[in-house]
């Protein structure tokens, strides 16, 4: 997608054994490039969220088994690789699902052979994670085409950011409303703040506003009552881990959102690629581990002073606890869909969907 009218991703290639990313810490004050040479840059990319979005977590780890091998490939090191990309961070399950399938492309492999798979097999995650995430735009935006009405734009309500800042492109909840404008459609997009990190605020509006969509940034508080009003037509959120049976793990606060929707009849949607579904889980609510993260991101916030400068202040009482639950999970019953590179299911028929036995 677009940055100051360039195409650009969010992770690529940068040399035989290396790679770059957008640092989205500083997003959106400045759009800054940072390397990742090692295992330990790859691993604090992710546990510090200069990448974040479950499906380019996933993707960023498969890069740092890679870079991991460079250094040592043995059955160790590459062992040793998996775990500590693994405790980055907890609740996005394409962070397993990219180790796994990386190990398993080079473990059967002789030692000096291992660095080169690795590459490969992360390159294809990367490019399949564009595909899926383009074909969920095809899918998704027909859920807006067809709430268009003339005179007025559709009115879609999102939550965090599941743009393609959170893929390598395109997006998971963004993408349906970049194809559905692509196809002519006018769409409006309330963003949500999503504190305590903002990434709706600084990343969602950010993204929108490089690709020309139309958007407002509300507090985290607004959505039941423009729902109310009649101003949301549809939520459209991503996922971080989606159980076998429909719960949705994502940003904390979508539950809140689910809830206001189901109880004014606005149609709620979760849109993400199948690398975040987790088939080892039927139900999620009270099985999928939550990450906590430090309370500084609920009683600091970082912004832009009037000259010029990035800095935190703080904004709590000083001295009071907090406590930063990054996720929740959003029971199926209040999904309407979940939206995926294979097309658009019930929660209840995600397995069937999938040609599994629920
Ligand atoms: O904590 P983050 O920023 O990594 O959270 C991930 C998210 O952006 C969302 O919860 C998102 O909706 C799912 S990832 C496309």
């Amino acid at each position: 997608m677009l940055i100051d009218g360039r195409p650009m991703r969010t992770i690529w290639r940068a040399g035989a054994a290396a790679v770059e990313i957008i640092d989205q810490t500083l997003l959106p004050h400045e759009v800054a490039v940072a390397r990742l040479a090692d295992l330990e840059a790859a691993v604090s990319a992710i546990a510090d969220m200069q990448v974040r979005g479950a499906p380019l977590i996933g993707v960023t780890a498969a890069y740092g088994v890679a870079l991991a091998l460079e250094a040592d490939p043995s059955d160790a090191g590459l062992d040793a690789a998996c775990g500590r990309l693994a405790g980055a961070r907890p609740t996005a399950v394409n962070l397993a699902w990219a180790l796994a399938r990386t190990s398993s492309a080079v473990r059967g492999l002789p030692p000096e052979q291992r660095a080169a798979a690795a590459w490969a097999e992360a390159d294809a995650i990367a490019e399949a994670d564009v595909a899926a995430c383009r074909a969920i735009g095809e899918h998704g935006a027909d859920l807006i085409l067809e709430r268009a009405r003339a005179g007025r734009p559709v009115n879609v309500l999102t939550h965090c950011n599941a743009g393609w800042l959170a893929t390598v492109d395109w997006g998971t909840a963004l993408a349906p409303i970049y194809v559905a404008a692509e196809r002519g459609a006018r769409v409006h997009v309330w963003v949500d703040e999503t504190r305590p990190r903002n990434q709706g605020s600084a990343l969602t509006a950010f993204e929108l506003g490089a690709q020309g969509i139309e958007h407002t940034v509300i507090v985290d508080n607004a959505g039941g009552h423009l729902m109310q009003q009649g101003e949301v037509d549809l939520v459209l959120v991503g996922a971080d881990r989606i159980a076998g049976g429909g719960d949705v793990a994502n940003k904390i606060g979508t539950y809140l959102k689910a809830l206001a929707a189901h109880d004014n009849g606005v149609p709620f949607f979760v849109a993400a690629p199948s690398s975040t579904i987790d088939w080892t889980l039927a139900q999620g609510v009270g099985k999928i581990a939550i990450e906590q993260r430090g309370a500084r991101e609920v009683t600091h916030v970082t912004g832009r002073t009037g000259a010029g400068r990035l800095e935190e202040v703080l904004i709590a009482a000083p001295g009071s606890a907090a406590v930063n639950y990054a996720f929740d999970v959003t029971p199926a019953r209040l999904i309407s869909a979940i939206v995926t590179e294979r097309g658009v299911s019930a929660p209840a028929d995600l397995a069937t969907h999938f040609g599994r036995t629920p």
